[in-house]
């Protein structure tokens, strides 16, 4: 039953202010926050969890001889943890297909870019050299494809000829810090739903781009 506090655990590898949203979020919504696992010792957001008395854990990359390894470790602490749901923030390790498809409909990403265009790192830079118009920012299950899932909520932002990789990611960011805790609170009250590869909101069809974002 998620429909009460849905039990989070947010992977994350650098600054979090994705994770911050959504610890913001979290104390008055229909979900919360279990742990928040690092691969990255050094990650900022585990200082963030630790001023909200959530319980955090290293999982570091490099102390495993491989990706399977580190990959069977993190398993472990999740099947301890026991989530509804995982939502990677700011998570930067490519996750192998065993283990998506072991939590394939309880896990969630958020991708700089308006999938499924500019997959991968350095989203922003390319949006500017591409001349792009328009960049975004997508929240999508994670399925085996890398950042290839299907969309469930897609917010755009307008490019300026000044834009920076720096200031076109903090418009992003602004966009990122609504759709995920919006899009968490969605699965946590059931809303939400994958099947074959598609998803979808209410039990209606998701288009490509995701659901419109309307004021609730
Ligand atoms: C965010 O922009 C997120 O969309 C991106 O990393 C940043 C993390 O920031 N994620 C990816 O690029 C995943 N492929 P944060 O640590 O401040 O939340």
């Amino acid at each position: 039953m998620k429909t009460n506090h849905c039990k989070l655990a947010v992977l994350i590898s650098g600054n979090g202010t994705n994770l911050q949203a959504l610890m913001d979020a979290s104390f008055n919504s229909n979900f919360k926050i279990s742990a928040v696992i690092s691969n990255n010792p050094n990650s900022f957001g585990l200082q963030r969890a630790e001023k909200n008395n959530i319980a955090t854990l290293v999982i570091n990359h490099k102390e495993y001889d491989s990706k399977q390894a580190f990959e069977q470790a993190l398993m472990i602490k999740l099947k301890e943890i026991n989530p509804d749901l995982i939502a990677l923030a700011g998570f930067m390790r490519i996750l192998s297909p065993n283990f998506v498809n072991h939590y394939v409909g309880k896990i969630l990403n958020i991708h700089p870019s308006l999938l499924p265009k500019y997959t991968g790192i350095n989203t922003h830079q390319r949006v500017i050299e591409a001349n792009e118009s328009e960049h975004g920012v997508s929240v999508h299950y994670v399925t085996e494809e890398l950042d290839g899932g299907p969309v469930i909520v897609q917010e755009k932002v307008p490019v300026f000829n000044d834009d920076t990789p720096e200031t076109l990611a903090t418009r992003v960011a602004e966009k990122e810090h609504i759709i995920y805790p919006k899009v968490v609170s969605w699965f946590a009250a059931d809303r939400l739903a994958m099947a074959a590869n598609k998803a979808y909101l209410d039990q209606e069809l998701l288009p490509a781009g995701g659901a419109e974002i309307k004021s609730e």
